[in-house]
């Protein structure tokens, strides 16, 4: 036995932290729980922590999942504890969702499904009511079209590759990237003078960033004037990156075609033009313990020998 069950940790939302992770605590170590008093660490996932008091004795805290907007970095920064995340680690996982999305909007999915579980009546009516839906949600395929991707981390990324074997062109544009260097992405990424040129040239929009001040309500009134007409807006990132009422009204006048987000929204989720998930981005099996497992292993790792090792 150490002469100290030293390293007591904090564990929020504990059910959505997959249990591969946590078995790396090594039970004569650490003392794991959400009833903890004075806790070395806190694991978290999405939680929010900007208002919680969080204790003296926290040394480290980390964030299972690439965003860490729900953490208070600044002030743990000041105080010298580190944040960890698990940037990629759930990339694809994201990527698959953000193409689901993409072609959920393409097709009309969602307003298919909907009319279709409407329908009533024997077969031969149902077959005739059928054939107004293939009218009505007729779509539009994805090869030549553009998508232009705002966000080039590890998530935009693969969206770029994924899009790029489905057939479409691909444009980026990253507000965090600007050194010249940095952009060895595929031949295949045309890289966008500014947003407002992406904003004109794409037919799809899928956002990436983090949300930071410097990308908080980057799509804006003044950006969706710039958005081809029909445009379809996809946000697997983060709410705060778009001003809803832009959004909205970029609907209303027939701008945005379909806003796709992976949140819920009081003001838009009930618009027959927003199709709202509930942050389903990073929930699945592979994407949990890829997390859990990376971010775990980086608190174990500070809180033993004491190094600052992120991703
Ligand atoms: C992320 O930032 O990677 C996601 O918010 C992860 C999650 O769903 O917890």
């Amino acid at each position: 036995m150490p002469e100290r069950a030293h390293k007591i940790f904090r564990i929020q939302t504990l059910n959505q932290i997959s249990p591969l992770g946590l078995k790396l605590f090594a039970p004569n170590r650490y003392i794991v729980g959400n009833d903890v008093t004075e806790p070395d660490a806190i694991l978290v996932r999405s939680h929010n922590m900007l208002q919680m008091d969080i204790p003296s004795s926290v040394k480290a805290i980390g964030r299972a999942g690439a965003g860490t907007n729900n953490v208070p970095v600044k002030d743990m920064n000041l105080r010298g504890v580190p944040v960890f995340n698990a940037p990629g680690a759930n990339a694809n996982a994201v990527k698959e969702l953000v193409l689901a999305g993409l072609l959920m909007a393409s097709r009309n999915l969602i307003p298919a499904i909907r009319f279709t579980e409407n329908l009533k009546g024997d077969d031969a009516a149902l077959n005739k009511l059928a054939e107004d839906g293939k009218k009505q949600f007729a779509g539009i395929e994805l090869p030549r079209r553009t998508l232009g991707i705002i966000g080039l981390g590890a998530i935009g990324r693969l969206v770029a590759d994924a899009a790029i074997r489905l057939g479409m062109k691909v444009m980026g544009y990253d507000p965090n990237i600007t050194v010249d260097a940095a952009w060895n992405l595929s031949s295949e990424v045309k890289r966008a003078e500014s947003l407002e040129d992406l904003l004109r040239n794409s037919e799809f929009v899928t956002l990436h960033v983090p949300l930071l001040d410097t990308t908080r309500r980057l799509i804006n009134h003044e950006r969706v004037q710039h958005m081809k007409k029909d445009a379809i807006l996809l946000n697997f990132s983060r709410d705060g990156i778009i001003d809803e009422n832009a959004v909205l009204e970029g609907i209303e006048s027939g701008k945005i075609k379909y806003y796709v987000c992976d949140f819920p929204s009081q003001r838009l989720q009930h618009h027959p033009g927003v199709i709202t998930l509930p942050h389903l981005g990073a929930s699945t099996l592979e994407a949990e313990e890829n997390c859990a497992v990376m971010v775990v292993n980086q608190m174990i790792d500070h809180l033993e020998n004491g190094n600052i090792v992120n991703a």
